[in-house]
């Protein structure tokens, strides 16, 4: 295992709604990478455990390749965070193996306590996660109790536990459009970039929590104007939890699985993408003759540690998926009474999206 120490700042509103600026940091220890013959004696091995265990592998699309080809062809699914969730949750197995980090498991479980949920690493987490603390969200709530609180999907299941709402990047717009119409005002956590995004898309009146996503923070304006001068006719796709100065230079903005849409949907031979760069490969296998470039995160202004991918999805490996199978280990808990009411948020978006028909990976096969 290779260790990687990982300083992570964030801001987050304090008492009084000033910001505060903390530094986490967290251990992100990355399986290293089997040999061929190796792999492939691995992967029969992981198929036979999640048959004999009645297991379906669930793995977002920022997770290395092998696992994305493996949750396919084992019945399995690749997705992002909102059909992950309902994948879990209409599937029959016993046992859920989530590849992703740690709120994809917990929201697995949320969805299905009867089901044994586990992860290769429990450890893999999220800056969004880690930047909104359960007990200072729930203050910040408190100090706000005219405000709705929708909370987005990288969250633990204390703050879901909070929340009115939990949302993904691919429904937060037609869910705060609807709260809007209602007259809502909203508290909005943990994303400060799709938080804002959403409130410019939707005029609604919205309280932020500062937080942020280390990969997509990274982003670079000017070196990414300097690739699409290189790159004319290239389409720009973007995950909205990149800054404001990124996205107002996209062709597309959407969750994972809306830029894989478009990628394969639109005309274009190449495209720059702005998110994390484990997406690649699902772009790559569905539109092969189509060129694909990672938008730049080095440039003025780049710390050490910029690069296009998330260090606790890349805990994800054949390895450790292997070794969870053979001795049980990694389990999920969510404490009962907490997952009953974050069940709530959970639940409410996936209804609404169930009412209005949100198109999903459908389109095209992603
Ligand atoms: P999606 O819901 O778009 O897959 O995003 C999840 C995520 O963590 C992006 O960084
Ligand atoms: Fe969290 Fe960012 Fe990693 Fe997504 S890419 S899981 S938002 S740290």
């Amino acid at each position: 295992m290779q260790k990687k120490l990982i300083s992570i700042p964030y801001d987050h509103p304090g008492a009084g709604n000033q910001s505060a600026c903390s530094t986490a940091q967290a251990w992100a220890s990355q399986p290293r990478d089997p040999q061929p013959e190796e792999k492939a004696a691995l992967i029969e091995r992981i198929k036979r455990m999640l048959k004999e265990q009645d297991a379906v592998l669930v793995a977002h699309y920022y997770v290395n390749s092998d696992l994305q080809d493996l949750a396919e062809a084992t019945g399995g699914y690749v997705s992002d965070s909102l059909d992950m969730a309902k994948f879990g949750n209409e599937h029959p197995a016993r046992t859920i193996v989530v590849a992703g980090v740690r709120f994809m498991g917990e929201t697995a479980k949320i969805l299905n306590p009867e089901k044994r949920v586990l992860m290769p690493d429990l450890e893999a987490n999220c800056s969004l996660d880690l930047g909104c603390p359960a007990d200072e969200f729930v203050a910040f709530c408190d100090a706000h109790p005219d405000r709705t609180v929708v909370v987005y999907a990288n969250t633990s299941a204390a703050v879901k536990a909070r929340a009115d709402w939990m949302v993904t990047s691919s429904i937060a717009l037609p869910i705060v459009k609807h709260l809007k119409e209602q007259g809502k005002k909203i508290l909005w956590a943990p994303d400060r970039h799709l938080g804002r995004y959403i409130q410019e898309q939707t005029d609604a009146d919205m309280l932020l929590w500062q937080g942020s996503c280390v990969v997509h923070d990274e982003f670079k304006m000017n070196a990414l104007e300097e690739m699409m001068a290189a790159h004319p006719t290239a389409k720009v796709l973007v995950h909205p939890e990149s800054p404001r100065s990124i996205v107002a230079l996209a062709d597309v903005v959407g969750s994972t699985t809306q830029l894989i849409n478009a990628s394969q949907k639109m005309d274009a031979q190449e495209f720059i993408v702005a998110t994390d760069n484990g997406i690649l490969h699902k772009m790559r296998t569905l539109s092969p003759h189509k060129l694909f470039l990672e938008a730049p995160t080095r440039g003025y202004g780049a710390n050490c540690i910029s690069c296009n991918h998330c260090p606790w999805m890349a805990m994800n490996g054949l390895l450790n998926l292997a070794e969870v199978l053979e001795k049980g280990h990694n389990e999920i808990h969510v404490d009962r009474a907490v997952g009953e009411r974050a069940k709530v948020s959970i639940q409410r978006m996936l209804d609404f999206a169930r009412q209005i028909n949100l198109p999903g990976k459908n389109l095209g096969n992603a």
